[in-house]
């Protein structure tokens, strides 16, 4: 497996001197999708405060559903248990939402600012168990970059 250690401090770098949040999430989704291999999407869900919904934000991939409620997904799950939620396989996932057939294993990862979660972040992989442990702690230094570069 390559070593992506870097990724997080490249996209430090990348969004320094932008304070446009969609800006930044539009560039930090591409990066994951030009640098990970073996994804088929990655992006934001936009928690929205006034309707209790997470929202689609800028992406990488397949069109996508526009709205998830935090009681569904696995999106859903990871905002309610504000927990970084790894799923092998998103088939054995009660409630996954299939946006693209070809998912098979997704990784999701909060964005916290001043201790609320503002958006979700979601990789997708057509292969299955995609994402190690160690892609773990590397993707939640990467949210936490996202989350220094997320203005309200
Ligand atoms: N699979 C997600 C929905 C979003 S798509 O994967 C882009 C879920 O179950 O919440």
């Amino acid at each position: 497996m390559d070593d992506f250690t870097l990724l997080p401090i490249q996209l430090d770098a990348l969004l320094t001197n932008e304070q446009n949040t969609f800006a930044n999430l539009a560039n930090a989704s591409a990066l994951l999708m030009q640098t990970m291999p073996e994804i088929n999407w990655a992006g934001f869900y936009i928690f929205d405060i006034n309707n209790n919904d997470l929202v689609l934000g800028p992406f990488q991939g397949k069109v996508a559903c526009m709205h998830i409620k935090p009681s569904t997904g696995v999106v859903g799950a990871s905002f309610t248990k504000k927990e970084v939620l790894v799923v092998e396989d998103v088939h054995k996932f009660p409630g996954h939402i299939a946006c693209d057939s070809a998912s098979n294993s997704e990784i999701v990862l909060p964005i916290v600012v001043n201790d609320n979660i503002v958006a979700i972040l979601d990789i997708d992989s057509p292969k299955l168990n995609r994402f190690s442990l160690s892609e773990k702690d590397m993707l939640t230094d990467f949210a936490k970059v996202v989350s220094k570069h997320y203005y309200l």
